[in-house]
């Protein structure tokens, strides 16, 4: 029976072994990530740096966690998400790696923003978020609104000095930023001049949201729907709601399966580049009439709503692969329904509506590639988590310089991790002559 000699809340220790196993079967697959750790093991880069990280609790996650503990930080992990916790990741985390894991699957939002709080409480000089949730915490405590805090967070920042407030942000050296829907808040905060510390966006990085947002979103989408279902996807309409990184990955791989694929969009150039990849491009209005699953992947709020689930068709299945849980309406559906099964099937419920019709709502509306699958495959999360170690250890070196703004992960790092990924997947690529060099970077070549 798993001990542990850290603090700590997860579901059950008892589940530790079986999380080791997936911890090191993901490892395998993470050759860029097991580079950095040896290095940091030896280099101790981040030694001395408080961390807290606000992340989804998945065994690629857990490798991560290692890879920074090993560079000498002193980690407390949380989820990012009440769903998308790996219990047994976080039982093994906790027992065989003594790192303080505060995070169960299914948890209700007393329990998420407890957990929160658990991160605020190790007084970090280092953050990582997921969808902002921490860094938010962090600006509403230290700009003296605690009443925007969830009730578990404003007791705590209620007890602390005015000082104490300003220090909870004060004392972050930088915070890293996993999620496009992270950045897109984090770059609200810096417009309205509210962003007390700085940021590095990871998720920009391109060995970042290329890979992981279009391939791994694109396929463990796919996989969390086909997991929640077992529906065959030949021959279904699938509907695709946002085709930015990750539409175009879920969108490419329901093709791939023999779906007829429709994109909604909201960008013109978007909605052109879909078309032009080959996809039927339609309003949502439209769309609905004739989807037998939606997906939505857009960062946005209530893009299926009332007046699209009246018009489904019946038995027509709804999911999110977006970061919040915000993207379908379930309020108005309820509204709508005559009749409601929580749970036809594990993360499936039924909606009935008044024509008779039924809507199934998969993974309660949140990420269904976490909720229902594994998320992101580790070879995809190698690249993510190499930049997420690398730009950590940079930040830590910049301390004290770094402005309160959105900063892009440097380019050198950007190319160091596809460089490695590249080599451990036994790619070669060719450089530049002498001559080429010199003619990339002259003017007087022309005709
Ligand atoms: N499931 C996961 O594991 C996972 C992984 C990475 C990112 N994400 C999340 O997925 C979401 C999308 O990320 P991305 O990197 O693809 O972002 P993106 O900005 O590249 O693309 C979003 C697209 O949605 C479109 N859009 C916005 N509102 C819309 C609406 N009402 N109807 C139709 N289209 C609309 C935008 O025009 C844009 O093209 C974010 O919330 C991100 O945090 C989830």
């Amino acid at each position: 029976m798993a001990t542990a000699q850290v603090k700590y809340d997860v579901k059950d220790l008892a589940l530790a072994k079986e999380g080791l196993s997936r911890i090191l079967w993901a490892e395998r697959d993470m050759p860029v990530l097991r580079a950095i750790r040896e290095r940091f093991e030896r280099e101790k880069p981040l030694s001395g740096m408080k961390m807290s990280a606000c992340l989804h609790v998945t065994a690629e996650t857990a490798n991560l966690a290692r890879t920074l503990v090993a560079g000498g930080a002193d980690l407390v992990l949380v989820a990012s998400n009440p769903l998308s916790t790996q219990d047994d990741v976080a039982a093994s985390l906790v027992a065989d790696f003594d790192i303080p894991v505060y995070a169960i699957k299914g948890e209700d939002e007393h329990s998420y923003y407890r957990h929160i709080r658990a991160a605020l409480e190790h007084q970090p000089n280092v953050t990582m978020d997921d969808g902002a949730d921490l860094v938010s915490a962090m600006i509403f405590i230290a700009l003296n609104r605690l009443n925007d805090l969830h009730p578990e967070v404003r007791t705590w920042a209620a007890s602390l000095s005015t000082d104490e407030r300003q220090q909870v942000s004060g004392r972050v050296c930088a915070s890293m930023e996993e999620t496009t829907t992270g950045v897109i808040r984090l770059r609200a905060m810096e417009k309205d001049g509210v962003l007390l510390l700085p940021v590095i966006a990871v998720n920009d990085a391109e060995t970042k949201h290329f890979f992981d947002n279009r391939y791994g979103t694109g396929q463990s989408t796919i996989d969390g729907v086909i997991r929640a279902t077992d529906m065959l996807l030949a021959g279904r309409s699938v509907v695709v709601a946002g085709y930015g990184w990750c539409g175009k990955g879920v969108a490419l791989r329901a093709r791939g399966m023999g779906a007829h694929v429709i994109v909604t969009e909201v960008n013109p150039i978007r909605a052109l580049e879909a078309a032009m990849d080959g996809f039927q491009v339609a309003p949502m209005a439209e769309a609905a009439k004739v989807g037998d699953l939606f997906i939505t992947v857009t960062g946005d709020i209530h893009v299926l709503r009332a007046e699209h689930f009246a018009v489904m068709k019946d038995g027509a299945m709804i999911c999110n692969s977006g970061h919040f849980n915000v993207e379908l309406a379930l309020d108005q559906l309820a509204g709508l329904a005559v009749n409601t099964r929580k749970g036809v099937r594990e993360f499936v419920d039924e909606y009935e509506l008044p024509s008779g019709n039924r809507v199934f709502v998969l993974g309660e509306g949140r990420l269904i590639n976490l909720a229902a699958a594994h998320g992101h495959p580790a070879s995809v999360m190698d690249m993510s988590f190499a930049a997420q170690a690398l730009a950590t250890e940079w930040s830590v070196k910049n301390k004290g310089k770094l402005s309160h703004n959105v900063h892009k992960v440097p380019r050198e790092i950007d190319e160091w991790v596809a460089r490695l990924k590249l080599e451990t997947m036994g790619i070669g690529i060719d450089s530049l002559t002498d001559e080429q060099q010199k003619y990339l970077n002259s003017w007087e070549m022309g005709t």
